[in-house]
């Protein structure tokens, strides 16, 4: 798909089709107003005659719009022009790309990035259009044998600005906003692939893929032997029950001064918890493919990163096996050492991720990183506490936290901040080692996330717990690519500073 930007607010240019809006009431915005003018008030009387609503989503495609320049316009709902804001201009347009992708218009001009709104300058509105038409058009990679659908014929998306220098800004916001768009596709398709397809293994050989693409990004994939060398002994205990091999994955973007110190982004990408010994119900253990969301992340972040070449050091640290069980695998009361030297008491199997992420953790020590971030689908507890809308967001470091948090409102990718602390330690105390693996049920989040605080201690740490927004459940099962929309404006903004 194609983005581009033209300078017309008043909504003259040639077109497939024109897409603009109406506030209920029947108010239009600016080019919707220069185009009705053109279609002799249409677009109006389709209100005032009660066969548009302007609901937030409704749309309206008129496909023989003459006199209009526009072949067709497409007249999109934008709800009560008091409650409109960043939230709603994104359904919008996903109405939009929806209603057009279903069209015959091979191209489009969407002008409701014309018109300010709160809170939304012109580069994210810009943004936005091409984020969620880049969405719209992601396929899963599924292996139906039935013959694919034909693609849509939309192939280009031009953005209308006011001016040259809104035109700018819409331009480098549709920059991003495709790059987005492609960093969103590889983690979604990381996650929405089979178990047996995307293995340790597979995940490690996309890593040097990216690499071969990229240039900026260096990858090195890390096998059992090196893994033993470098006294990963709570990463090698979960991988131990499964015939798939573990893999870490190192890669280095450098986008600026090799003095700069990085950020590193730590994953947590188990390709399939089985829960292990401690095996889970069989009733979503499907969804356990998507364990490894928290690794596709980081990949795909990387992806827009290098894709930006954004002014930034990043190190992508990927932590990757399966959570089998087995004859040979980890069990309740084993104690593992990890590589910090720290002993863990096994009590629970299924609280593997918080087992391979301290490894990963103490590793990432050796880049001496401005901040680490791990990004872990960590526990269920968090979805009790926050459901599918927030990630939570755990950290030992008040600006750190702030940024996160204030990078996922602009990104629409939100996190809500949850404590962790010497009291959640406490529950993690053994009899026999230095730490257990569990809890208890209480605070389940805040437990596995004070654990990981143990490893990352005098670090600038923060942890995304997305066990409920990496993926939806139901009839629209699959992976969201979140939060590479967060990690991707945090990273943009601190590649400004
Ligand atoms: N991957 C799961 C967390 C999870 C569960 C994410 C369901 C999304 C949906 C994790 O490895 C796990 O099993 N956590 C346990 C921890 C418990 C044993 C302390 C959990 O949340 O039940
Ligand atoms: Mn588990
Ligand atoms: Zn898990």
């Amino acid at each position: 798909m194609d983005f581009k930007t033209i300078i017309d607010p008043k909504a003259r240019s040639a077109t497939a089709c024109a897409v603009v809006g109406m506030f209920e009431g029947g108010e239009l915005t600016s080019a919707g107003a220069e185009i009705d003018a053109a279609l002799g008030g249409q677009l109006r009387k389709l209100q005032t005659g009660g066969d548009f609503a302007a609901k937030l989503g409704d749309v309206f495609m008129i496909a023989q719009a003459t006199g209009a320049r526009a072949a067709r316009v497409l007249l999109v709902g934008l709800g009560t022009k008091g409650h409109f804001n960043r939230k709603q201009y994104r359904k919008a347009v996903q109405a939009a790309a929806q209603a057009l992708a279903k069209s015959g218009a091979p191209d489009a001009i969407v002008y409701l990035a014309l018109d300010a709104h709160p809170d939304l300058d012109e580069h994210y509105r810009a943004r936005i259009v091409a984020e969620v038409f880049c969405a719209q058009r992601y396929k899963v990679p599924d292996l139906k044998t039935a013959p694919k659908p034909k693609a849509p014929r939309l192939s280009t998306v031009s953005v209308a600005a006011a001016d040259a220098k809104s035109a700018r800004a819409a331009e480098r916001g549709l920059v991003i906003g495709a790059a987005l768009g492609s960093g969103m596709a590889l983690s979604r398709d990381l996650g929405n692939l089979p178990p047996n397809v995307c293995t340790p293994t597979y995940m490690g050989t996309r890593a040097l893929q990216l690499g071969k693409e990229w240039p900026s990004i260096k990858v090195k994939v890390l096998k059992e032997p090196e893994l033993r060398a470098l006294k990963m002994g709570s990463l090698l205990a979960v991988a131990k029950g499964s015939t798939e091999p573990p893999r870490l994955i190192v890669c280095e973007y450098r986008g600026t001064d090799k003095h700069v110190a990085p950020i590193c982004l730590v994953g947590k990408g188990i390709t399939f918890d089985s829960g292990g010994i401690s095996l889970k119900d069989p009733g979503a253990m499907d969804e356990m493919k998507f364990d490894m969301s928290g690794a596709a992340s980081v990949l795909g972040t990387l992806r827009t990163v290098a894709e930006l070449g954004l002014a930034v050091n990043l190190v992508g640290i990927v932590a990757t096996c399966e959570n089998m069980p087995a004859g040979n695998a980890v069990k309740p009361a084993d104690i593992v050492k990890t590589m910090s030297g720290q002993t863990v008491e096994v009590l629970n199997t299924d609280a593997e991720g918080r087992l391979i992420l301290c490894d990963a953790i103490t590793y990432s020590r050796r880049f001496k990183p401005a901040a680490v971030i791990d990004i872990a689908t960590l526990t269920g507890a968090c979805i009790v506490a926050l459901g599918n809308h927030f990630s939570g967001l755990m950290s030992n470091n008040e600006a750190l936290a702030a940024e996160l948090e204030s990078a996922g409102i602009r990104a629409d990718d939100r996190s809500w901040r949850l404590p962790i602390g010497d009291e959640y330690v406490e529950q993690l105390k053994s009899n026999f080692a230095d730490l257990a693996n569990i809890g208890g049920r209480e605070g389940g989040a805040c437990t596995a996330a004070s654990f990981l605080w143990k490893f990352a201690k005098d670090l600038n740490w923060a942890h995304l717990d997305v066990a409920g927004t990496a993926w939806l459940s139901g009839s629209q099962k699959g992976s969201t690519g979140r939060p590479v929309p967060l990690l991707v404006d945090f990273l943009l903004h601190r590649a400004q500073a």
